[in-house]
């Protein structure tokens, strides 16, 4: 048993913070403790993202501080693990701070690795070598294994957690690096992900949210049928004290319509629907290599609203993709208005090393007409959220409570000496309210009297 103490960090997406969560539980585990202070720690771990240069930036600037605190005290051990580890591997070793390099399909291996590191005090460095080549049934085997061991809700809001589902993504977005760091798409068994989701339900989780990058594609054969995510969402409904049930990031094209029945049919999965269309513009869609349309895109918005009444969609775009003039903008904005989006977000384009559009596109768009374009299509988005959200003045919404409010001044519903909370509806949507902090994890009802672009506010009911 070790009983020192460890840092960990998170830098970026929930599979990201998924990966932190299981890392925390081996680490317990083997004995550790964890630390919120870097000042009390013997190992600080940076879960890191590669996705946007700003991601990387802010882990290299973390690095440098550590850099300065290790020259009082140089037995302290920093690891970096994750999608930063995974791309730029020895590169990274290199750094002065760094003391292990390990990536996502290699985090099994994290509580041995930090014992090494913290008795050798040597350099570790463990990333996939050929990343896009299907990783051997023993490791698949050994990252479902941890997964299952060590999931849980316990870093996490309360009453929920995350389930992956899917590893990996095969489709090749021109500008993203994900497939280059995480590998070929790989489904989970299904009755590893039930299994899993039954023991979350033990511990007193009610909303799970499944996890892949494409999820929509989930797709594992087993005997003469083949597992789709459709399926899964019944399998899920079925295990007794889970509530909701939601999924992310699906992808528009190879969307199938049973997923949207699943959710019409089904009264735990969510009417929530997180769907990228990026652009709105066709060229740049070809560009990006996403493969359908802007009507396209909306022609499935339509049918998921015809199929699952009240449903609320979410989307993401990036502006300043090479070569996106003002006309490929405008039709960005002409998508968002006819979308109808609950919220979107929206990223400057931020080149990647080694993806296509890196390489063979020039990034043209200068810095401030992304960053114009941005502010702008976020205006445009806040201003139908803003219109939207009055419809639920006077409604009364079930929310499950995550805590209090980190914001508390956004809140000017009258305060009876009570924290104000923060709770999300089944649609996604944030609602704060004042309210006993022991009702964090659970369903609460909510009484809607004031509403923005993205918050709502109102009453509990008692
Ligand atoms: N798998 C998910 C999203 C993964 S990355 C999906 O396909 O929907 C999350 C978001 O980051 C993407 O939807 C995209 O909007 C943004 N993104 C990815 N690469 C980017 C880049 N190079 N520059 C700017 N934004 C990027
Ligand atoms: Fe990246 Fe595209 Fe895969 Fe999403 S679907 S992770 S944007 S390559
Ligand atoms: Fe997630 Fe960033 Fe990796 S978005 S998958 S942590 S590159």
């Amino acid at each position: 048993m070790d009983t020192r103490k460890v840092h960990i960090n998170s830098f970026g997406c929930q599979m990201n913070k998924l990966d932190s969560a299981i890392v925390t539980g081996a680490l317990e585990d083997a004995g550790f403790t964890l630390t919120e202070k870097v000042k009390d720690a013997d190992v600080v771990l940076i879960n890191t993202c590669s996705v946007r240069r700003h991601a990387e930036d802010r882990v290299l600037s973390h690095l440098g501080h550590l850099k300065h605190i290790k020259e009082t005290r140089p037995r302290l051990v920093v690891g970096v693990i994750g999608c930063m580890a995974q791309r730029l591997g020895a590169e990274l070793l290199d750094h002065e701070a760094v003391d292990i390099v390990c990536g996502p399909a290699q985090i099994p291996q994290i509580p041995g690795l930090v014992k090494r590191a913290l008795e050798e005090q040597k350099k570790i460095l463990t990333v996939t070598q050929n990343i896009r080549r299907k990783c051997s049934d023993d490791q698949s085997d050994a990252l479902d294994n941890f997964e299952l061991a060590y999931d849980s809700d316990k870093n996490h809001i309360p009453g929920q957690a995350f389930v992956r589902v899917m590893r990996g993504c095969n489709n090749f977005c021109s500008y993203c690096v994900v497939p280059y760091v995480r590998g070929p798409e790989v489904s989970r068994p299904p009755q590893a992900i039930i299994e899993q989701i039954k023991k979350l339900a033990a511990d007193g989780v009610k909303q799970i949210t499944l996890l892949g990058q494409t999820i929509n594609s989930y797709s594992f054969p087993a005997g003469d049928r083949t597992y789709r995510l459709a399926d899964l969402l019944e399998m899920a409904s079925e295990v007794d004290g889970i509530r909701w049930i939601r999924f992310i990031t699906s992808y528009p094209v190879g969307f199938d319509e049973s997923i949207l029945h699943a959710m019409a049919d089904l009264p735990k999965v969510c009417p929530y629907l997180h769907i990228p269309a990026q652009s709105g513009s066709d060229k740049i869609l070809k560009a990006m290599n996403r493969g359908y349309t802007a009507s396209e895109y909306l022609d499935l918005l339509t049918k998921a609203r015809r199929i699952v009444p009240g449903i609320a969609i979410a989307g993401d775009f990036i502006v300043g993709f090479p070569s996106e003039t003002d006309a490929d903008f405008a039709a960005t904005v002409q998508l968002v208005k006819k979308a109808k989006y609950k919220n979107c977000f929206i990223f400057k384009y931020s080149p990647r090393p080694g993806t296509r559009a890196d390489d063979k596109l020039t990034d043209t768009v200068p810095d401030d007409v992304k960053k114009r374009r941005n502010v702008e299509l976020l205006a445009v988005q806040n201003q139908i959220s803003g219109e939207y959200n009055k419809c639920f003045l006077g409604r009364t919404l079930e929310v499950l409570v995550e805590g209090p409010s980190k914001k508390p001044h956004l809140n000017i519903a009258e305060n009876a000496g009570r924290p104000q909370l923060i709770g999300r509806t089944a649609t996604d949507y944030i609602v704060v309210f004042n309210g006993p902090e022991s009702l964090a994890g659970e369903l609460a009802e909510v009484e809607i009297t004031k509403t923005s672009p993205l918050t709502l506010f109102g009453k509990i009911r008692e």
